[in-house]
């Protein structure tokens, strides 16, 4: 089964991480999205990847500074093209009312910032909590590169299907026992660098494995013929339609 992740949306066609990114998904035919979570001053989790709104919207600032009052004045769409001027940073509850609306499975990626262990908890208490809402017939894996909350999060919702992600950097020997300590469903390895030997020694251990990202057709076709089970891609819309049939649960 080869399973395309609309990373951060069709984040090609949309200013990534807004529900316009999302919903281009059921546009295109595609069952699978990514999108990173992240945390307010105030405790308001949102789809965001950055620590800062500097990069994806109107407004230079930290996230930790940022209320959810103030971030319904930023625009998060005039940066990217004037069909989407007005659009907003989305809140993790109106991503999921999303998902269940056109029936849409996510890879929820936890991004921590700088949080106190306090903080830490509190943020995965609110996710935790939010994810209740998502309905029972749509899929869900959540992934983290901060792998101590990704064992966290697994605690607290053993039930949930859990990727550590890697960077290159990152990827040492010890993955194994990384994985195995959080308990992970799957391991999710950047693109660059990822070697055949690699990714059969990934798949002798029974994870699954989802790789990042892949934006070029040649090298998706490389890593599933590899017997990657993903790739998360900006360019979801530009794959065969057989790589968009899979069904919701794989
Ligand atoms: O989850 C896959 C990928 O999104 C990880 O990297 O930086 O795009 O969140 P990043
Ligand atoms: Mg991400």
């Amino acid at each position: 089964m080869k399973t395309l992740f609309a990373h951060r949306g069709v984040s090609a066609l949309a200013p990534e991480n807004t529900l316009s990114a999302i919903k281009l998904c059921h546009t295109h035919g595609i069952k699978w999205f990514e999108f990173d979570v992240a945390v307010l001053k105030d405790g308001t989790l949102i789809s965001h990847h950055d620590d800062t709104l500097d990069r994806c919207t109107d407004t230079s600032g930290a996230l930790s500074h940022t209320t959810y009052s103030q971030l319904s004045k930023v625009d998060a769409g005039a940066w990217f093209g004037d069909s989407f001027v007005g659009e907003r940073i989305p809140t993790l509850l109106e991503v999921i009312h999303c998902m269940n609306d056109l029936k849409l499975n996510a890879n929820i990626e936890i991004k921590a910032g700088i949080l106190s262990e306090t903080e830490s908890e509190a943020f995965l208490a609110s996710i935790t909590e939010q994810i209740k809402g998502i309905e029972p017939t749509i899929a869900v894996i959540v992934s983290s590169f901060n792998h101590i909350l990704l064992k966290r999060f697994k605690e607290l919702n053993p039930h949930i299907p859990v990727g550590c992600l890697f960077t290159k950097e990152n990827l040492w020997e010890d993955w194994k026992s990384i994985v195995q300590w959080c308990k992970a469903d799957y391991i999710h390895p950047e693109s660059s660098g990822l070697t055949k030997s690699m990714v059969q020694d990934f798949l002798a251990t029974g994870l699954k494995v989802n790789v990042w990202t892949v934006n070029t057709l040649d090298r998706a076709n490389e890593l599933f013929n590899w017997g990657v089970n993903g790739v998360f891609t900006d360019i979801p819309h530009l794959f065969p339609s057989a790589y968009k049939s899979t069904t919701n649960r794989y």
